[in-house]
């Protein structure tokens, strides 16, 4: 190696060292604070509020209910900007839609994810409240009232021919819906083994 070479390397690997040595303490200070000083702790309203969920078999659905009517509007209102007029049109979730004889075939079909639906996927009607009203709409989640989302969800139903036009959907009445995808899925109950079943 030439001399002037030489130097140049020597004279990084010391600057480098240089550094890395000055800014280690600076390093081991800079954890992560015990409180950032923001935020306020959650009362037990607050966990209230939040902890509503919904099972399958419709344990958590709040007493109330909603009809079609009703959701048609609200979805009017309150979704289609996001989910199309129809439910079908996007740009966001397609929500409506079924194949003849509900044959889609959601496991093996590759383009599943832009072909799913409430009608074709969803397993139960209840979970379809749970999600709604938790996450839905996306820009204000948790403002619609518990009569509300029961009507978009029987909106929605009707829209996917699983319910007719007149259904009140309730407390009462929303566990007993039929889904088309209702039997499409396993209960996950492996502890190890593979992990594709
Ligand atoms: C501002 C846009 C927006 C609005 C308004 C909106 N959504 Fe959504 N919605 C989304 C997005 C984005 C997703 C996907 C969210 C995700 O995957 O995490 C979604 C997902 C959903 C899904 C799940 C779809 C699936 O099969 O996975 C349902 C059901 C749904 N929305 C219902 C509604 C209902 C009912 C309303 C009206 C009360 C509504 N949305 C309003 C943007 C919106």
């Amino acid at each position: 190696m030439r001399r002037p070479v030489l130097v140049g390397v020597l004279l990084s690997v010391l600057v480098a060292g240089a550094i890395i040595i000055d800014a280690w303490p600076r390093v081991r200070r800079s954890q992560t604070p015990e409180r950032f000083g923001f935020g306020t702790p959650a009362t037990t309203e607050d966990i209230r509020q939040a902890n509503t969920d919904v099972t399958p078999d419709g344990r958590g659905l709040p007493h109330d209910s909603g009809t079609v009517a009703q959701g048609e509007s609200l979805y009017g209102l309150r979704c289609s900007g996001c989910h199309g007029a129809t439910g079908t049109e996007g740009p966001f979730d397609h929500l409506v839609g079924r194949e003849p004889g509900d044959s889609f075939n959601f496991g093996r079909d590759p383009n599943f994810l832009a072909k799913r639906t409430i009608g074709n996927y969803w397993p139960y009607a209840t979970t379809l409240y749970d999600y709604v009203h938790r996450a839905m709409p996306f820009d204000a989640p948790g403002s619609l009232s518990s009569n509300e989302v029961y009507s978009v969800v029987a909106y929605l139903l009707y829209r996917n021919q699983i319910v007719p036009g007149n259904a009140v959907m309730s407390d009462r009445t929303l566990p007993l819906v039929r889904m088309p995808a209702g039997d499409r899925f396993v209960v996950d109950n492996r502890s190890g083994g593979r992990t594709v079943r």
